[in-house]
């Protein structure tokens, strides 16, 4: 059993520059420091506004011990509420998805108005309040078409990452696409090898024959580092900086999120086997079809490609200490027809073999972790910086939480 100084030591006792000791990627007791550090305190990426098109569509997310709605009210607003009746705590969508006139809980069919207002409640008596016994609502705030909730008190400002989203994101008009497919797999690894396995492509050659036809390795574009050494990477950021489309690399102040827009292999204009378009109809504004994808990753749980043609968003939520689902959503302009505009297969299969592929990847990462045998290795500090930064982005946010109040304050 690790106490909250047992972490605390073993973060301070990590090696810069190399991967985490094996409790970071095994323990239940640091998972829960995860959660409770880490998981119900920041932005977590929940869903795209375009999977809840009406009033009354609703998923639901699991962020460790919480099961979080998502749904669209009657007033067209998305709001966020805990799964958790007023009554006596029954889960009251047990559904991954679906759509509802109202919130009626299994049990003895309380019933909620979209917004969350107790509506209906059988027999409970003169002095009983509906008006009291309303959900419990949670931090919920759309950034370009993407919905993000926070389990914590008090909300992290948004302010920085949605002034530049505002302006790398909404070229592609997020919100006006549709869902073209979606896919969910669970792999077997701790949720942070697979953010670290997303944050390299160190890997890629290897393993990710599809990917690499038109996805360029280059570590100077995708890793961690501001792009300025790429030349092929900065004609590309000067070119869509030139027909208005913002590019260039960009970091938050604390690391936990970044934009930057990269260009395909070659005249390649999308993750497709020929890099031709997948989809007919360009989607939002974006000027030209070889405009490349613009990466956009925001710790804990999300990297995406925001493309000409397309839009793909990646979702990470932790199950256990090596379990982690991933959601992948394509989304293409909400006017392309299926079977006229695009081809489903052609549009998916890239990133369907890429993810399994991955999945493989991090599930092998983490029996070998598992071994006694296991010790920290070495980053290499051309391939990995993008690694690097994001394991050092989490241990700094993680050593924020558990440091004692008055040194945290201090800081
Ligand atoms: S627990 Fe929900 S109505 Fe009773
Ligand atoms: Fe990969």
């Amino acid at each position: 059993m690790l106490s909250h100084s047992d972490v605390l030591s073993l973060l301070m006792s990590r090696k810069p520059g190399y991967s985490l000791p094996q409790p970071f990627y095994t323990d239940p007791d640091v998972y829960q420091a995860d959660l409770s550090g880490i998981w119900y305190r920041e932005w977590i990426y929940a869903v795209a506004v375009a999977e809840l098109p009406k009033t009354g569509n609703y998923v639901t997310v699991q962020v460790g011990a919480y099961s979080v709605i998502v749904v669209r009210g009657a007033d067209k607003v998305i709001r966020a509420f805990h799964n958790s009746c007023r009554h006596r705590g029954s889960r009251i969508c047990s559904a991954t998805k679906g759509s509802a006139p109202k919130l009626v809980c299994p049990y003895h069919q309380w019933t909620y108005e979209l917004d969350g207002k107790l509506l209906w409640a059988r027999e409970m008596g003169p002095e009983f309040n509906p008006a009291d016994h309303g959900l419990g609502t949670v931090h919920c705030h759309e950034i370009q078409g993407m919905v993000f909730i926070c389990l914590g008190d008090v909300a992290p400002s948004t302010a920085e990452l949605e002034a530049q989203a505002n302006r790398y994101l909404a070229p592609h008009d997020l919100a006006n696409l549709k869902v073209a497919y979606q896919s969910q797999i669970v792999e077997q690894g701790n949720w942070k090898l697979v953010l670290e396995n997303n944050r390299e492509c160190y890997h890629c050659g290897g393993n990710h024959p599809a990917l690499c036809r038109t996805f360029p390795e280059d570590p100077n574009m995708v890793g961690g580092d501001d792009s300025s050494s790429s030349p092929v990477g900065l004609a590309h950021v000067e070119r869509c900086e030139a027909a208005g489309l913002p590019s260039k690399y960009l970091v938050a102040a604390n690391e936990q999120w970044r934009f930057v827009r990269i260009p395909f292999i070659g005249d390649g204009v999308s993750y497709t086997m020929d890099g031709k378009a997948a989809v007919a109809k360009r989607v939002g504004s974006v000027p030209f079809d070889n405009a490349g994808s613009c990466l956009y990753f925001h710790y804990p749980n999300t990297w995406n490609h925001f493309l000409s043609d397309s839009v793909l968003t990646f979702r990470v939520l932790p199950i256990s200490a090596t379990q982690t689902e991933v959601t992948t959503t394509w989304l293409v302009h909400k006017d392309a027809v299926e079977g006229e505009d695009y081809d489903l297969k052609r549009l998916t299969e890239v990133w369907l073999a890429t993810n399994d592929e991955d999945r493989q990847i991090v599930e092998e990462n983490q029996i070998g972790i598992n071994s006694p045998a296991y010790r920290p290795g070495p980053y290499s500090p051309v391939e990995e910086t993008g690694v690097l930064q994001f394991v050092d982005w989490y241990c700094r946010t993680l050593q924020g939480t558990l440091l004692p109040r008055s040194l945290y304050a201090a800081e």
